[in-house]
């Protein structure tokens, strides 16, 4: 038998366990609004993943997208925890200042910057470089974090700086970087039709505007608030859907009704 439906339980008593069990989920229903709000400008970490060519990531912007600089955008700051969000189509100048995980860390004696445009969500998870949330930022220090598509055919494979001799490898992994929001008109593929917008048959599962700096109209919803689902608060690769998100809803309603009994 259920304590509180021990029939020596007082009505105030399951009032309270009624309070408290509503009390214990409000933080999954107020996760939706818990977005990273990001200045124009800053510091950010910068990872790369590979995005295979002509792949139609999370936004759905067109698959020649990735024959340009893209990236994918730590979920929290992105807006959705699946599909579509407010950074979609957003072009940022990325630019590299210093690795920090090497010993000791890598200054590179030369600037290397890149246009992207965010095309993809990197999934938030408990550790990793997009882990940021409203309540404290990645291992790096930053609540952003750019993952770059790369290697891509349109960034030189030795983007990277390095130190060979002296570290052994080329690939620190992890940078440090500042970042601008830039209008799309700087990114490679504003003049290629083909890699501007999103995917026509994916209907109102697509949102990669051209250049959404441009107008606040061009800013995509987040589709993850818009349809009810909860960010994934979870671990990488587990994306919620529309179905199970009403777990939750379900949970709540048959532990209200046994507090009612
Ligand atoms: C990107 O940043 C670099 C380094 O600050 C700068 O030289 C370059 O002009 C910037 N590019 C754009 C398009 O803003
Ligand atoms: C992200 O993970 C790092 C460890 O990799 C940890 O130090 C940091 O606190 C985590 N950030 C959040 C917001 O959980
Ligand atoms: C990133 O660069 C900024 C500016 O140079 C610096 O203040 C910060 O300490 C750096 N962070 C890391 C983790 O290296
Ligand atoms: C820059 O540093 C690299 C190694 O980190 C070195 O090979 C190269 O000669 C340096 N270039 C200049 C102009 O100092
Ligand atoms: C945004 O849309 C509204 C209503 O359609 C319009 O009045 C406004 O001028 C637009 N703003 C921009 C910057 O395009």
């Amino acid at each position: 038998m259920l304590p509180w439906s021990n029939s020596s339980a007082t009505p105030l008593s399951r009032l309270l366990s009624f309070i408290v069990t509503l009390f214990s989920f409000l933080p999954h229903i107020s996760w939706a609004s818990e977005w990273i709000d990001y200045s124009p400008g800053g510091y950010a970490t910068m990872t790369h993943y590979s995005l295979p060519e002509n792949f139609i990531a999370a936004c759905g912007c067109t698959s020649t997208s990735t024959n340009y600089p893209t990236a994918a955008m730590n979920q929290m700051a992105y807006g959705s925890s699946t599909s579509y969000g407010p950074a979609c189509g957003q072009c940022f100048n990325l630019t590299l200042l210093n690795s920090f995980l090497s010993n000791p860390p890598f200054y590179p004696n030369v600037t290397k910057s890149v246009v992207v445009k965010v095309t993809d969500l990197c999934p938030l998870s408990l550790s990793g470089w997009c882990n940021a949330t409203t309540h404290g930022p990645n291992a790096g220090g930053h609540y952003l974090n750019f993952d770059l598509a790369w290697p891509s055919s349109s960034i030189p494979n030795d983007f990277f700086p390095s130190d060979e001799p002296l570290y052994g490898h080329t690939d620190f992994g992890v940078w440090n970087i500042s970042y601008q929001s830039v209008s799309c008109t700087n990114w490679e593929g504003w003049n290629h039709v083909a890699a501007l917008g999103s995917v026509a048959n994916l209907g109102y599962s697509a949102c990669c505007p051209d250049d959404p700096a441009a107008s606040t109209n061009d800013t995509c919803p987040s589709y993850s608030d818009n349809n009810g689902i909860p960010p994934d608060t979870q671990t990488s690769g587990f994306v919620i859907s529309p179905s199970n998100s009403l777990l939750p809803i379900i949970t709540l309603a048959v532990s209200l009704l046994s507090h009612m009994l």
